[in-house]
C-alpha cells in the first residue's frame, strides 16, 4: 500500500546533516512491528522540529519518518489483544527517533507501545494533548506523588506559551494550584491568563536573585527551558517543593549548588516521556478526564496543519512563531 510520509534523510558530507521530504512510500518499507496503524492525527513537538530541521541530533537512523506521537486506527494486527478498528495512540517509545514515526499516513509499531484511546477523548484531542501534554501530565503526577500541594505556594511554569507549558498551565490551574506563567512573549499574556495563569511574567519580574539559596518564592516549578533560569528557580523554591525538569529550549546547562536540596528538601524531578515505563504511560493517558482534568482543547490548539503542508512549521516552531499545540491531520 502506497502512502504519504514526512521522511528525514541524511545528507552525505553537507553542512546540514539532514533534510526532510514529503515522499510516497510503501507500508512494507516501514520499520518492523506487529501492528499497522492508519494515522489520523500526529503533532509537531519541539523534538520533531529539531529532528526534521536538523537543528538537533534526534534520529538514530536514516531514512526515518518523523513524528514522536500519533493517533489513529489499527488496520492490521498480529497481536490478538488488538483488532482492526481499535482506536489507538502511541507516544515516545522511540518512534520518530529510532523507528518510523507519526508524521505519515501509516505507521507500523510494536503492540507493546500501543494505548487504546479512552472514550473521554478522540484521536484529534489525543494529539492536542500529544507528547507535550503527556509530559506536562507526567510532571504533574510526579510532583503530586512527591507531595506537592497547592498550599505550598505558586508553581512557576517556564516556556509557558509552548506546547508543554500551555498544557501545564491549564492542568495545574484546574487542579487548584496558583500558576505563575513565565513567558518571553508579551503577546502571549492574554492567552496564558485564559488558560488559567494567575500571573504572567517575564523572568525579570519574578524577583529572583543570583544567590545559591534565595528567598523562597515558589511552591514548585515545571521547567521547559533549562539553563540559568532553572538554576535560579531551584534556589528560590519553598521547603519540600518539587521542580520538574522537562526541557532545554534555552540551554541544556544546569549550574546549581546543593543548598536548596540539603537545606530545604527541594526535589529536582527528571521527566522523560520517551522512556516512561509502559504501565505508568498507560496510567497517565487514562487519567485525563478522571484524576486529571481534560485540557481546554480548542484554546490550546493553535493550528491544524495538513500533512502535505508541515515543512515550514519545523523551523517556525523553534523560532517561537507559534504557541500552544500544532496538530497534523494526516489523512
Ligand atoms: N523531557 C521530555 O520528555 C520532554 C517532552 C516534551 C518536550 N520536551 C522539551 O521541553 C521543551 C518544550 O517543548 P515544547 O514541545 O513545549 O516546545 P515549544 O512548543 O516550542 O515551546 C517551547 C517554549 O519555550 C520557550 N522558549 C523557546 N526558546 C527559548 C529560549 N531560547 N529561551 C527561553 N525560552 C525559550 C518559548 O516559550 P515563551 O515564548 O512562552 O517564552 C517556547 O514557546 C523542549 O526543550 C522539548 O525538547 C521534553
Amino acid at each position: 500500500m502506497s502512502f504519504l510520509a514526512c521522511r528525514v534523510f541524511e545528507n552525505e558530507g553537507k553542512e546540514s546533516k539532514v533534510n526532510h521530504q514529503l515522499v510516497q512510500m510503501e507500508t512494507d518499507e516501514l520499520t518492523a512491528g506487529d501492528v499497522l496503524i492508519r494515522v489520523d492525527y500526529s503533532s509537531i513537538n519541539y523534538k520533531d522540529a529539531l529532528a526534521a530541521s536538523g537543528r538537533g541530533k534526534i534520529m538514530k537512523q536514516f531514512p526515518l519518518n518523523a513524528g514522536i506521537d500519533l493517533a489513529g486506527v489499527i488496520v492490521e494486527s498480529d497481536n490478538e489483544a488488538y483488532q482492526a478498528g481499535d482506536k489507538v495512540l502511541v507516544n515516545g517509545c522511540g518512534i520518530g527517533e529510532q523507528f518510523d514515526g507519526g508524521l505519515a499516513q501509516y505507521a507500523r509499531v510494536k503492540s507493546e507501545w500501543v494505548i487504546k484511546i479512552p472514550e473521554r477523548y478522540d484521536a484529534r484531542q489525543a494529539m492536542i494533548i500529544g507528547t507535550a501534554g503527556f509530559t506536562a501530565a507526567l510532571a504533574t503526577y510526579r510532583m503530586q506523588v512527591n507531595d506537592q500541594k497547592p498550599d505550598m505556594g505558586p508553581i512557576v511554569v517556564t516556556g509557558a506559551s509552548g506546547g508543554v507549558g500551555s498544557i501545564a498551565v491549564n492542568l495545574l490551574s484546574k487542579l487548584g494550584y496558583e500558576v505563575i506563567a513565565l513567558t518571553s512573549r508579551k503577546s502571549m499574556h492574554d492567552y496564558l491568563y485564559e488558560l488559567g495563569a494567575q500571573k504572567v511574567v517575564s523572568e525579570d519580574e519574578l524577583g529572583m536573585s543570583d544567590k545559591p539559596l534565595g528567598k523562597a518564592l515558589f511552591g514548585g516549578a515545571i521547567d521547559n527551558i533549562g539553563g540559568k533560569t532553572l538554576s535560579k528557580i531551584i534556589a528560590h523554591t519553598q521547603l519540600w517543593g518539587n521542580v520538574a525538569s522537562i526541557g532545554l529550549a534555552q540551554s541544556p546547562d544546569l549550574e546549581a549548588k546543593v543548598f536548596p536540596f540539603i537545606l530545604r528538601g527541594v526535589s529536582l524531578l527528571g521527566i522523560s516521556s520517551t522512556n516512561c515505563p509502559m504501565p505508568l504511560r498507560t496510567k497517565i493517558w487514562h487519567q485525563f478526564g478522571r484524576e486529571l482534568p481534560l485540557p481546554d482543547f480548542e484554546k490550546i490548539v493553535s493550528k491544524e496543519i495538513a500533512l502535505e503542508d508541515v515543512s515550514p512549521y519545523f523551523d517556525e516552531l523553534i523560532d517561537k512563531k507559534h504557541h500552544g499545540r500544532l496538530i497534523v491531520n494526516c489523512q
